[in-house]
């Protein structure tokens, strides 16, 4: 690594910006050849996100919508959608606080989610 860039890491690690590097925290991964189902999702966001991202996506007094150009593919990809339900989200969008991790929502679970939340982003021209 150049000298000039080691502190520059350094600072970056230190102020929690590459926390996610430095803890080595690898994506949990969906079970190989799995049909993420929307229609599953949609049973599963329900359940297990509704309560702070509202159930039509559009947020709640606890979390910001779903639906908002911020969560497009290319902003958060699906790898975030894993790793936010895993390790949980620091806040650094919006003022909600940050997410926790929802236990006992597996890899293959959130692929339905997230296939259902692609659904519903592309119905309002998120994409
Ligand atoms: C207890 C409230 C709560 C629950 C339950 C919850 N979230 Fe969140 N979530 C939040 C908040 C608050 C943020 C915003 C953090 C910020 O300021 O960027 C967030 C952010 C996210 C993000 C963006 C992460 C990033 O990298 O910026 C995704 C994706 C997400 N949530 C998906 C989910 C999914 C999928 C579920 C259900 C399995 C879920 N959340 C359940 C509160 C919640």
């Amino acid at each position: 690594m150049s000298p000039l860039l080691r502190p520059l890491i350094g600072l970056l690690v230190a102020t929690g910006i590459v926390s996610v590097q430095a803890q080595n925290l690898t994506v949990p991964t969906p079970s190989a050849g799995l049909m993420p189902n929307a229609t599953q999702g949609k049973r599963l966001f329900e359940k297990n996100c509704a309560a702070c991202h509202g159930q039509n996506l559009r947020g709640t007094e606890q979390g910001p919508p779903l639906l908002d150009r911020i969560y497009e593919p290319s902003h958060h990809g699906d790898a975030s959608f894993q790793m936010a339900v895993r390790y949980g989200a620091r806040a650094h969008h919006w003022r909600f606080g940050d997410m926790k991790p929802v236990p006992g929502v597996s890899a293959d679970e959130v692929a339905h989610i997230t296939a259902y939340v692609r659904q519903q982003q592309r119905a309002v021209g998120i994409n």
